[in-house]
């Protein structure tokens, strides 16, 4: 399978978990994946993947507005892709609201994109606006998110 991998961050943690998701995608053979910064993705270049996976902090209980503006811009774009996953950083327990808003947008934007599979969201410590570091125990569910998607 061919994966792209786009997320945006702040301090470090959500490209921590996008580069966790791909090693679990390249530890299960036959499977090759691209990380980027949502601003390095060339929305001109045409190129497909099988699965596309957008990740986000969550800020203010939604995704932020570099990835809101992404996802607009896909459906029109020469970049293809057959199915779509997210993740998503938080502190707080009212965690859900990122990756819930990004499935949501993409849904609405690209009504006929598979979801692969449920969204993925990781605790970072501290309070607020905290920095992090993601929270110790949550750092092994990203390779199995990986891992998990590219073996169906
Ligand atoms: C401006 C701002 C707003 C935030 N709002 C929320 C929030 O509403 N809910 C939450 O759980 N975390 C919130 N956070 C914490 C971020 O989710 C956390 O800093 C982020 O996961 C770190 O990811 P990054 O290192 O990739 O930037 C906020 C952080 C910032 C900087």
């Amino acid at each position: 399978m061919k994966v792209l991998i786009v997320y945006a961050t702040k301090y470090g943690n959500t490209e921590k978990v996008a580069k966790l998701i791909a090693e679990g995608i390249t530890s299960v053979e036959g499977n090759e994946v691209i990380v980027n910064n949502v601003k390095d993705v060339n929305l001109k270049k045409e190129i497909s993947y099988d699965l596309i996976l957008i990740g986000s902090p969550n800020h203010f209980g939604r995704h932020i507005g570099s990835v809101k503006k992404f996802i607009n811009k896909l459906p029109k774009s020469q970049l293809k892709v057959n199915a779509y996953a997210v993740f998503d950083t938080y502190i707080l327990a009212d965690f859900e609201k990122a990756v819930k808003k990004m499935e949501a947008q993409i849904s609405e934007v690209m009504p006929d994109l598979t979801k692969a599979s449920p969204g993925l969201s990781i605790k970072v410590e501290g309070t607020g606006t905290s920095k992090g570091p993601i929270v110790n125990e949550e750092l092994p569910k990203c390779k199995e998110f990986g891992i998990k998607l590219v073996q169906g």
